[in-house]
Order: structure tokens, then sequence, then C-alpha cells
């Protein structure tokens, strides 16, 4: 399982010590993530654990041994259920003192909470604010059942409720505490794995919003989920024109204009910006332009 991850086409992995390992197998997990961190192999990807909840007794161990095993090795630290940002406070002071003990280098592990939750997204702002946080990652399938969703398939609308959309203000509280303090906003995982319909649709909405990614759960989630986090091809296209465009009008060459035309559209300063947005993930999925636009000729 963990060699055939090491092939996937995603930008991050990790490598968990919570839910998916039964207590009785917590002890030799860590030590085979020890192992798997060190003989490496994971090709520019970012490397993570995720370690147990606070409220457990195994969080403590889960950190030193793996950190005190594989700190060089390891990129951030995956902490589930933060309801407080006490509990990332916690993981850095504890980080701090093993990097030193260890000679790493201190505050290089960053720390990925995630909200699972009512108490966690009740003090979001404060936990994205954290020290060493680079990303907020939502739990659904705990946080249905931490409010009593009635519904037991992660991100399906609850029987009942017809009105709209029931995740939209988690989604978006998640998004918007994300962006305020400059971190990323990651979807968590769709656990139908045979179901790439049902991926793409619940999936499709957190990458509407503005979320950075999604997990995948299994290498047949890995193409519908880049898929929905790339722009599309036309929108990319377009967005880079925008950039192109906008550029040329405001130079002196182009007249040093602040608004100008592109086709049968009025591009400015904010369409820079949301052209920005749609370019930058372009770029960073590896997109090329179909279409490059040009200065009229005159
Ligand atoms: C993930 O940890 C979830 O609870 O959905
Ligand atoms: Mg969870």
């Amino acid at each position: 399982m963990i060699d055939k991850a090491r092939g996937l086409a995603v930008d991050q992995f990790f490598l968990d010590l919570e839910d998916a390992v039964a207590p009785l197998a917590k002890a030799e997990a860590r030590e085979r993530i020890v192992g798997a961190l060190t003989e490496g192999g994971w090709d520019g990807k970012v490397r993570s654990v995720r370690v147990n909840a606070l409220d457990t007794e195994w969080t403590y161990r889960d950190v030193v041994t793996v950190v005190e095993g594989a700190g060089a090795d390891l990129d951030t630290i995956i902490l589930p259920k933060v309801s407080t940002p006490d509990h990332v406070r916690w993981l850095d002071l504890t980080l701090t003192q093993i990097e030193r003990a260890m000679g790493l280098e201190v505050g290089r592990i960053g720390i990925e909470p995630q909200i699972e939750d009512a108490r966690g997204l009740v003090e979001i702002d404060a936990i994205a604010r954290a020290p060493r946080v680079e990303a907020l990652i939502y739990g659904p399938a705990d946080f249905m059942a931490s409010v009593n969703m009635r519904s037991l398939v992660v991100g399906h609308q609850p029987p009942g409720y017809d009105v709209g959309d029931a995740y939209h203000y988690t989604l978006f509280r998640i998004l918007t505490a994300a962006r305020a303090a400059d971190v990323q906003a990651i979807d968590g995982p769709y656990l139908q794995i045979k179901d790439v319909d049902g991926l793409r649709e619940v999936g499709g909405r957190s990458a509407a919003l503005g979320f950075d990614g999604k997990w995948v759960l299994h290498p047949a989630q890995v193409d519908a989920v880049n898929e929905l986090f790339s722009p599309r091809q036309a929108d990319y296209d377009h967005a880079e024109n925008i950039l192109d465009a906008y550029e040329w009008h405001t130079s002196a060459a182009g007249g040093a204009r602040g608004a100008a035309m592109l086709g049968d559209e009025m591009i400015d300063e904010a369409s820079r910006k949301m052209a920005l947005v749609i370019a930058g993930k372009g770029r960073a999925a590896g997109m090329t332009r179909n279409d490059p636009w040009t200065p009229p000729e005159n």
C-alpha cells in the first residue's frame, strides 16, 4: 500500500496513525511509518503523518516516535479533531522540544489541524492563526457526527433538507478562515470509493468555492480530484489572456489605461486578481496555453 502511494500523481500524502489504525496496532504502525519516511522515494511530495487526537492516550508517543525517528523526512503533522488553538500550541511546543533535542531545524515541520466538530468550527479563526499552521482540513465524517447530521453518506444531502446545500456553511466558514490567515483550505475524504460520480459531485462543490485540494483514499480517486481542482482549459486560457491584455493596456505602449476591453468584456484590476487565481492554479497543475492573446497591431 505504501509502495503504491509513492507512485501516485498527488501533491501530498499522509500516513495514518488515527482512525485507520486499530488501537492494538498503533505501536507497530509508528515504527512502519518511521521506516517509510526514512526510506524516501516520495519524489517531491509533501510528506505528512496524521497522529491521534489529543483526547486519546496515544498522541504524545505518536509525535515523539515519528519526529525522533524521521523528523528530517517529515513536512507536516496532521492533527485531527482540533477543537481549540491550545491543541495546536501543545503540538508546536512539543515539536520545538524534539527538534532542539534532535538537532533538527526548529519550526520547519508544519501543522495541519483537522476541523471535525462544532467546537473546532466555532474556534476556527484562532486555530487558523495558531503557530505552524499551514492548512485547515475539513473532516466531514466526524463533523457530520458531531452536529448529529441525519445522513450516513459523507457529502450527500441529508434526506428532508431540501432548501439548499447542508454543507455550504461549514465549507465556506473553513475557506474564509483559511484565506484570512493565509493558509490552505483542504477538503476531507469521500468514503464511497467506487462512486467516482459522487466524488465529482461532492468534491466539485469545495473545488468551485475555492478550496486548494481534497483528500483521496484510493488510487481510483486521484484523477477525478486532480481534474476537479485544476481549472478547465478554456478558463485557464481566458485567465492568462486577461493577465496579458491587462498588462499591455496598463503599460505606456498600450495607453496606460486603468480599464480596457478584452473582446466584449471589460477588464480592470479586480479582473486581474480573479485571473491570477485561475492562472496560478493552472500553472501549478502544469497546464499549457492553447490560445495566447497578442496585442493589437496598428
Ligand atoms: C476525516 O477524518 C473525517 O472525519 O472525515
Ligand atoms: Mg476524522
